[in-house]
Order: C-alpha cells, then sequence, then structure tokens
C-alpha cells in the first residue's frame, strides 16, 4: 500500500507544508490526523501565499482528497473561514473536504480557559486556539465532538456536560445559548463534509489509493514523547497516525523534516538555542515569525542528537532539510552533536534535566554564496554537500530532499545526499 507520512523532526515550522504541498499533487488522499487551528502551514502556490490552519495542504491540488481525521480537533467558526479562503481561490472542496464526525470541537469557552491558563503561572507560551482545553476535554469525555453540532438535542447536552465540569474554571460563566446556536450554525455549514472518515480511509487502503499523513507541529512537542510540559496537546510522531486516523497502519516512507538550523516558538528549554547577534541573524534572515501567531522565533543551531532520537521513534526513512539557503554567508556554522556530561543515547524525559543540557558542538565550514536559486543538489558549494553528507550520517538516516527557498520548484530529490 503506498502510503506515506511527514513529520516534523523539532519544534514545529520545520517547512512540512511546502513538502506536503509538492507531494500532494501525486496522491489521491491528504490526511491530518492531529492538531488543529495551532498549525500554520505556509505555502506558495501560484496564486499566492496562502497559510492552511486546519486544513490538509492537500486542498491546493484538485484531485486530492483531503481528510481531516478523528484525532484532530477544530475550531469551526475558523474552519469556515478558511474554506472561504480557499475557495475564493477557485478551489472547490465540496467533494475533496471531509471532516471527521469524530474530530473534537473547539468552543469559545476553550479559547477562555486556553487564554487564562496562558496568564498564569503554569503558562507553556500557547498559540492560545484552544487547543490544550479541547483535547482535555476529550480525554475527561465531556467534549463536544463534530457529530454533535448536527443536532439541537446533542450539541445541547454536550455544551451543559463540558461547562458544569469546566464551569468552576472560569470567572465568568459561559452563555450556553450564544454558543449553542454559533455551533448550530456552523455545524449546518459543515454538514456536507462531515463523515466516518476511519471508514473512508479503511476503504481507500483496501482499494491501494495513495495515502500522504501530514504531520503539525514536530516530534520535540509531542504531548508525551516531547520537551514536557512544554508541548501541544497532541501526538505529533508517527505513533499518531495509527489512532489519530482511527486505523492500524504504518507508513512505508516517512519523511522526517527538519530545518538546516532550528526555532522554537513558546516557552520551554531548547539547549542550542542562541540569545546573540547570531539568532537575531538567522530570525531576521530566515523570516522566522510564528505564522499563526506572529511571534518572533527563537533560533538556534541544529541540534543532530536530538533529531536522531526522534527519527528513531518514527522510523524515519528520509530527511528533509529545509532552509539550507538561510546559512548562506554566516561563516563557520555548528551543529550540536551531544551534552557534556550525558551519555544516554535518548534525551531525558524530567524537563529539569533537560534544560539543563549544554550542547557540545561541531565546527564545520559555511559557504557564503547564495544558494536560493540552485535547483539541483550537485550545484550546491561543496561545504553545503559536506554539511548535509554530515547529518546524514550523523542521524544514520539518508538526506532525500532539500530545500532552499519557499517556491514549489526551489526542493530537490535525491537518494542521499549528494558525494564529493
Ligand atoms: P498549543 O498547541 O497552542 O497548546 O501550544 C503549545 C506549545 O506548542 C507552544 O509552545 C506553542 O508555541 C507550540 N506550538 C503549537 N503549534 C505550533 C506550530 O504549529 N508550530 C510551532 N509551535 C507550535
Amino acid at each position: 500500500m503506498p502510503t506515506s507520512a511527514i513529520l516534523g523532526l523539532q519544534w514545529g515550522d520545520e517547512g512540512k507544508g511546502k513538502l506536503v504541498d509538492s507531494l500532494s499533487a501525486q496522491q489521491d488522499f491528504c490526511v491530518r490526523f492531529q492538531g488543529g487551528g495551532n498549525a500554520g502551514h505556509t505555502v506558495y502556490p501560484p496564486g499566492g501565499k496562502i497559510v492552511l490552519h486546519h486544513l490538509p495542504t492537500g486542498v491546493l491540488h484538485g484531485n486530492c482528497v483531503n481528510v481531516m481525521a478523528q484525532g484532530m480537533v477544530a475550531d469551526p467558526l475558523k474552519l469556515l473561514d478558511e474554506i472561504a479562503e480557499v475557495e475564493k481561490r477557485g478551489l472547490k472542496l465540496a467533494s475533496r473536504l471531509k471532516i471527521s464526525d469524530r474530530c473534537a470541537v473547539t468552543t469559545p469557552m476553550h479559547l477562555t480557559l486556553d487564554a487564562g491558563r496562558e496568564e498564569g503561572e503554569t503558562r507553556v507560551g500557547s498559540t492560545k486556539r484552544g487547543i490544550g482545553p479541547t483535547y482535555a476535554d476529550r480525554y475527561d469525555r465531556i467534549g463536544v465532538r463534530m457529530a454533535d453540532l448536527l443536532d439541537d438535542a446533542a450539541l445541547k447536552d454536550a455544551l451543559e456536560r463540558a461547562v458544569s465540569v469546566r464551569a468552576c474554571q472560569m470567572t465568568a460563566q459561559p452563555d450556553i445559548k450564544a454558543m449553542h446556536a454559533t455551533l448550530r450554525a456552523a455545524g449546518e455549514k459543515l454538514r456536507p463534509y462531515i463523515c466516518d472518515t476511519a471508514l473512508l480511509l479503511a476503504e481507500a487502503l483496501r482499494e491501494d489509493q495513495r495515502i500522504l499523513f501530514e504531520g503539525a507541529q514536530g516530534a520535540m512537542l509531542d504531548v508525551i514523547q516531547g520537551t514536557y510540559p512544554f508541548v501541544t496537546s497532541s501526538h505529533t510522531t508517527a505513533a499518531g497516525i495509527a489512532a489519530g486516523s482511527g486505523l492500524l497502519l504504518a507508513p512505508q516512507d516517512v519523511i522526517g523534516v527538519s530545518k538546516a538550523y532550528c526555532t522554537r516558538v513558546g516557552d520551554g528549554p531548547f539547549p542550542t538555542e542562541l540569545k546573540d547577534v547570531r539568532g537575531e541573524q538567522l530570525r531576521q534572515k530566515g523570516g522566522e515569525f510564528g505564522a499563526t501567531t506572529g511571534r518572533p522565533r527563537r533560533c538556534g543551531w541544529i541540534d543532530l542528537f536530538a533529531l536522531r532520537y526522534v527519527c528513531r521513534i518514527s522510523g524515519v526513512t528520509r530527511l528533509a532539510i529545509t532552509k539550507l539557503d538561510v546559512l548562506s554567508g554566516f561563516g563557520e556554522l555548528q551543529v550540536g552533536v551531544g551534552y557534556e556530561g550525558w551519555q544516554q543515547p535518548g534525551l531525558p524525559a524530567d524537563i529539569g534535566r533537560f534544560a539543563a543540557l549544554k550542547p557540545v558542538y561541531k565546527s564545520v565550514p559555511g559557504w557564503d554564496e547564495d544558494i536560493s536559486k540552485l535547483r539541483s543538489l550537485n550545484e550546491l558549494p561543496a561545504n553545503a554537500r559536506a554539511l548535509l553528507r554530515f547529518i546524514e550520517d550523523f542521524v544514520e538516516v539518508p538526506v532525500g530532499i532539500v530545500s532552499v527557498g519557499p517556491e514549489r520548484e526551489a526542493s530537490f530529490f535525491s537518494e542521499g545526499a549528494p558525494k564529493g
């Protein structure tokens, strides 16, 4: 069965959207299986830049069916805006968008709860899209689900149940009647898209359709495997694909995406962060500002030790290294290859130890040329090729894709980094 996945290997924002955009042209299905409006997949199709939050990136290709599977959370109002934005470009979604009837629904109450949490001492620097509280309600069995939006009584029951448990966490009581009216109206607009997507995908697998699973955020933000508690609330590693789509499957091709450097938005430890002028240079040159919140991203060197760990966990078969062009003109480059005194093969589970990690770097020579207009691996400067080779040797996964710019054509595909 021709199944593949594109997963972030860092703290999100690795440039997955662009790769999914390139690869989904040849897919029958493009599936989001976790996360929600916290994602910001920026793509530059011929009509100009577009940022997708809920919708799978395959919506930009007319033949691809796009699935928002059951592991996702969705804010119906924002989702409707996004659908309208895409359809404005002449891309009709009527028969190409399928939303799971089991998706967890973010209500205005969840936005209030998220914002409230972020004002307190236990903040994690969330995107304030209500993601944490929506997932929490799912697992506390008081969540609102997409199917509830289609029925007056079911929605009333679901809202009353959630409010009865959460009211004590809020200073003002949520207005159930107002939420009901807004969400029911949104439900009617979404009705044509809502279905049992697990069954749909099971049938697609049986028919050997080509399915691409599009990850959001990155492995280091995984709710269990990542830098807990400074993580998102979903399963961002390959382990999330099966439960998030409701199927037993492991994609044959798992493309793990990493920038040639590293960024993080929100709070939490980041061992290779650069708090000096070079961090600022990376931010400016790489345009490192959040696609969802506009926040400046924290920037630093690539951490190959962490990358190797998450590649093992997710069974990554090929690496995609993005934004290599941003490193032009940086002089000597550093790559993280371990941490002082840390002898374990994995990463520490406890956040205190993780925060104390001091990186060990290897210096590698940089290059000055502008490489953003190059269109093949063999044209890259020798030092850029050597860096790619070092990455694949260290991580023990071949570099299959390299990207040097935002345009669709600025990605090279190979079976591994070029030698020589
Ligand atoms: P939440 O997902 O909004 O609850 O935020 C939890 C953490 O994940 C925060 O540090 C966010 O900045 C981070 N986060 C969530 N979504 C993304 C993303 O798409 N890119 C990068 N960071 C993200």
